[in-house]
């Protein structure tokens, strides 16, 4: 299949970006729950160890998918008979995914410089896990998790509504096929 999209199916760099960057989220939610939830030090650095070198990794996969959208694709058409205010939201949840993986990314490399966890973390010293809550950035980050939750159950939701209610090929055109 082509490398770009063409007018009604996604091309394969956009589908790898998309399900790797799905499936680096979901890590990501349930390893950052998991660091805030224990109270065990060796647990939350576990988990802080996979945490933040896999959200560098989605800060850079969701840089690239910037320059490629604005460089070198163009989206598919909306699906046909899509109503124009559900194009609207799907395109709105389609950029705030962007601006809360940024912000998300942002806001956790700021607790890491802040804290200096980083050392901690990856094992250069032994000394005691901050306490992120006294960080300015930790009470946006636990916001955006929510946010990204939100978002991540509306698109979902929308993707599996089309796929089994309306039956339009909707999700078919965001996976590996032959068009
Ligand atoms: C947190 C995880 C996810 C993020 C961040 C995400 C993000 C996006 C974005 C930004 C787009 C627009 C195209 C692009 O820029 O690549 C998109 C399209 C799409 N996503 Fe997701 N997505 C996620 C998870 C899912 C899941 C779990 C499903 C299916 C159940 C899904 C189904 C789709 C479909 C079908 C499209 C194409 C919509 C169309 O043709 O207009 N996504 N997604
Ligand atoms: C898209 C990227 C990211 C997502 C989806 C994400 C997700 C999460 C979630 C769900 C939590 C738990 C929130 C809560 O309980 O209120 C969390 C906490 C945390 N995350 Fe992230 N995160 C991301 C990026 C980062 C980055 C880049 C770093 C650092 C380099 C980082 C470091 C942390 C830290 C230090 C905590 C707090 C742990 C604690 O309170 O003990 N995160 N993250």
């Amino acid at each position: 299949m082509p490398a770009k999209s063409t007018r009604d199916h996604y091309g394969s760099i956009a589908i790898t970006i998309h399900w790797l960057s799905a499936l680096l989220i979901i890590i990501l939610l349930v390893s950052g729950f998991r660091a805030a939830s224990t109270v065990d030090p060796t647990a939350k650095a576990q988990a802080l160890s996979v945490h933040a070198p896999l959200a560098i990794l989605i800060l850079l996969l969701t840089l690239a998918r910037i320059v490629w959208w604005w460089f070198a694709d163009n989206r598919p058409d909306p699906i046909a008979a899509m109503p124009g205010w559900q194009d609207f939201s799907a395109r709105a949840v389609h950029v705030l995914f962007y601006v809360v993986i940024l912000g998300m990314t942002a806001s956790g490399i700021g607790m890491f410089v802040l804290s200096g966890a980083a050392d901690i973390v990856f094992g250069a010293t032994d000394a005691q896990l901050p306490d992120f809550t006294k960080y300015k950035p930790r009470a946006p980050h636990g916001i955006g998790a929510r946010a990204m939750i939100a978002l991540f159950i509306l698109h979902a939701g929308a993707a599996l509504y089309h796929h089994f209610i309306k039956r339009d090929g909707l999700l078919g055109r965001m996976w590996f096929g032959k068009k």
